[in-house]
């Protein structure tokens, strides 16, 4: 891990300009990552390198990293904003040599089969309104990969109870509320950033059938 963490930081801070780089993406140019990003790595280090996986919201591949780090054949990660995605084609390429990694378009496009969804700090409500429209688009990534047998979902805990325009109610979803979602799933789950300590609360729940 210490290894792909010193690749990022000396790629990230010499190649990324400084007008690319934002609030998130500055973590990936610290001492220290941000805890969601470790545990995504050791959580996919237990997985057969055979396994596909889906990434949503790749931003600029510190995350999808890992995946080719740990040398998984089979990644897509998906990435809707276009200087975001370039970025991230550039550090894959570099870094790994591959480029059949980066998908630059929303997710999801069309029924794709993952046997892992990845969706770490990626929290946006688009058109949601109710909590459980947001349930359902999360639902719907899921079954759009073809209900893969893991899914690791990051989301911000409504232990955060501050208003917040860029992360309104409707998307603060419970242990309840995930364990609902998937009934017959074996879950558990990891605090990853707590209020006011950090900015807001977040976990990430290993979801796994
Ligand atoms: C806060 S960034 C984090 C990037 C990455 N997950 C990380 O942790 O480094 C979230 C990214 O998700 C992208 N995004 C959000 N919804 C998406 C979707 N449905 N399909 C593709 N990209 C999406 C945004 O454009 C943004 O760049």
């Amino acid at each position: 891990m210490e290894q792909l963490h010193n690749m990022l930081v000396s790629y990230n801070s010499r190649y990324i300009p400084a007008n690319y780089r934002r609030s998130w993406s500055n973590q990936f140019c610290e001492q220290k990552f941000p805890l969601y990003w470790e545990k995504v790595f050791l959580e996919l280090k237990k997985f057969d390198r055979n396994s596909k996986i889906i990434e949503v919201g790749c931003g600029q591949g510190d995350v999808t990293s890992i995946m080719c780090y740990l040398g998984f054949k089979y990644v897509r990660a998906y990435e809707m904003d276009e200087q975001m995605c370039e970025i991230a084609i550039k550090k894959i390429e570099y870094l790994f040599g591959r480029r059949d990694i980066i998908v630059c378009n929303k997710y999801p496009q069309k029924y794709e089969n993952a046997d892992i969804l990845v969706l770490v700090n990626c929290a946006y409500a688009d058109d949601c309104v109710t909590k459980n429209d947001y349930i359902n688009k999360m639902l719907d990534f899921y079954i759009y990969a073809g209900k893969p047998k893991v899914f690791l979902l990051e989301v911000i805990d409504p232990e955060y109870d501050i208003p917040d325009d860029n992360f309104p109610y409707c998307i603060r979803l419970t242990e309840n509320d995930i364990r609902d979602m998937f009934p017959q799933a074996s879950i558990h789950w990891y605090q990853t950033y707590r209020y006011p300590i950090n900015k807001r609360t977040k976990k990430l729940y290993v979801i796994q059938h």
